[in-house]
């Protein structure tokens, strides 16, 4: 059986994805940019799909007559795209003016920067000295960084690494600093010689700043990119109710870029500087707010099944309530164990949470704070909001309750690229088939859903002559108007198989000697390789059936 977790697969994965042209390094031909990654011709229609559908299943072909399975009552589902650079004030008010960073380490050494929740260490001693050994990876690969690092630092050779004597295993750096059986002069940074040069921690605030105007300057003009796409729909909460005729409960979908300056961005795509997110903010009653995070929770995990992720890989994790945002009523998370984590671990692929009224009431009455259990605009020195809200009233009328109220939010938030490198992740599997002799060959294959795969069909005629290309290209321009397909003649049979494979394309359809007498073709499955002829002019239907 494939072993799932483990960097050397995950390599793999990411050397197949250059190679055939999913996803490059942003600017590479300049050494690249951390953080930031581009899409090639196959990522770029990947993640289209994942958009697609993901905007088909949950805004465009949502039925809003029906009672769909688990859900209070039918419900109304609307969009919106909304500018990246918005008016400062809605970060304040939002809080993530104030509260929106990590907290960072910098090494006075080696002028690295960390995110202190991602140090980790431990104990090392040698000959009675004492020291504790930081690494900055993660999974399995932390323990032999520790190994490596002590040996450097206590000056071993490898055959004396077995002398390092360990107490207790790895823990966070910060929790240990926090119980206080560690200081940062007892800490060895992880690319530092000596101990004691981590500095102690700062906040770093994630979101971009920038300046608007051509004579920028002062702190009026200061803007910043966005961390999130929520907040352009809060804003606009009003705007949707008064142009169209939505009433309570109703959804408005943004799918757009985010931008979060990320400490040490890592994992591929998985923590991303600049980024896509696909998001719902779902307006209901304060009744019915319970059932409707229930409904959308269990919604959004099936899609990720529904769209072939395999269910053993799949988490779906209700958080603490210490885990909880000060604002949140219940959040869960739907995780999936990416090949880069230690096995057991999960990374989130989705967030749902119940943001009570918060957001509204925030964009009317300026930033909210917890205080003994209510949430209460949060003043100032001088006692005046700390930053002041719209003032414009986001309260809704049920006119046929005749009930005035703010309504609850509930929020599947999804990371566009982190569905993809799942998508990616979970579609990648080697395995051996037979070649034109009979002979087992290995071969790497994609197991896209074809929904999401970048090519649905190739056409191939066996042999460049004998009429084949003429009848393969007929067949190629029936089926283009309907599905993305390839037309492909060269190499032998077996290589473009193999090409397309890579590429995910669930079906080949192959032009041969009998497609001539019969108006036949074969039709190959990527994944049972079971081959099949079908009359040449039902493949557009069948093909398109195949998909709806
Ligand atoms: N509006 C709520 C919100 O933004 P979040 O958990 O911070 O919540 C939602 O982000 C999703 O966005 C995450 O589940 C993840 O899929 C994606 N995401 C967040 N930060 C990311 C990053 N640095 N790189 C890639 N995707 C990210």
């Amino acid at each position: 059986m494939e072993k799932q977790n483990d960097q050397s697969r995950m390599d793999r994965i990411v050397s197949l994805a250059k190679r055939r042209g999913f996803i490059f390094q942003s600017s590479e031909i300049y050494g690249g940019l951390n953080g930031f990654w581009d899409y090639g011709p196959l990522g770029v229609a990947l993640k289209r799909n994942v958009k697609d559908a993901w905007w088909r299943d949950m805004v465009a072909g949502h039925d809003e007559l029906a009672t769909l399975a688990g859900a209070p009552s039918p419900y109304e589902m609307t969009g919106l795209d909304c500018t990246i650079i918005m008016h400062p004030q809605v970060w304040k008010c939002s809080g993530h003016f104030d509260l929106f960073h990590d907290w960072m380490i910098d090494c006075r050494e080696s002028k690295r920067r960390y995110r202190y929740d991602h140090l980790h260490g431990r104990w090392a001693a040698h000959r009675g000295k004492n020291v504790f050994v930081t690494t900055d990876q993660s999974g399995d690969d932390a323990p032999p960084d520790t190994v490596a690092k002590a040996q450097k630092f206590f000056g071993l050779r490898a055959k004396q690494v077995d002398e390092i004597e360990w107490t207790g295993g790895l823990e966070s750096l910060q929790a240990a600093i926090t119980a206080g059986a560690v200081s940062f002069a007892d800490a060895l940074g992880p690319d530092a010689s000596a101990p004691g040069t981590l500095t102690e921690p700062r906040e770093f605030n994630l979101m971009f700043e920038t300046r608007i105007g051509a004579l920028a300057g002062d702190d009026d003009d200061r803007a910043f990119l966005r961390p999130e796409t929520a907040q352009g729909i809060f804003v606009n909460f009003k705007n949707v109710l008064d142009t169209s005729r939505v009433r309570v409960p109703f959804g408005i979908a943004q799918i757009g870029k985010s931008f979060r300056n990320e400490i040490t961005p890592r994992n591929f795509t998985f923590r991303s500087r600049e980024f896509e997110q696909m998001e719902i903010e779902f307006f209901c009653k304060p009744a019915d707010s319970g059932a409707w995070y229930r409904y959308w929770r269990d919604r959004r995990w099936k899609w990720y099944l529904d769209l072939g992720l395999t269910a053993g890989r799949l988490q779906l994790r209700e958080h603490h309530a210490d885990e909880l945002s000060h604002y949140s009523v219940g959040t869960a998370d739907i995780e999936y164990a990416f090949p880069f984590l230690a096995e057991g671990e999960f990374g989130e692929l989705e967030g749902i949470a119940h943001r009570g009224d918060f957001d509204l009431r925030s964009h009317m009455e300026g930033k909210l704070v917890r205080q003994e259990g209510a949430l209460v605009v949060e003043a100032g020195p001088d006692g005046k909001p700390r930053h002041k809200g719209s003032g414009k009233d986001l309260s809704y009328f049920d006119d046929i309750t005749r009930e005035r109220y703010v309504p609850h939010v509930i929020e599947p938030s999804a990371g566009a690229d982190r569905g993809v490198l799942a998508f990616l992740c979970d579609a990648y599997h080697e395995d051996e088939v037979p070649d034109e002799d009979g002979k087992p060959r290995s071969r790497t294959v994609m197991k896209f859903h074809p929904r999401l795969a970048p090519v649905k069909a190739a056409i191939l005629p066996l042999v460049k002559k004998d009429g084949m290309p003429e009848v393969a290209i007929d067949l190629y321009r029936a089926l283009k108007p309907h599905m993305a397909c390839q037309y492909d003649e060269k190499g032998s049979v077996g290589r473009r198989y193999a090409r397309q494979d890579e590429a995910g394309t669930p079906w080949c359809l192959t032009i041969d000697g009998q497609t001539l007498t019969d108006k036949s073709v074969t039709l190959r499955d990527r994944d049972s390789l079971v081959q099949t002829r079908v009359p040449i002019d039902d493949v557009v239907d069948l093909l398109r059936d195949k998909l709806a």
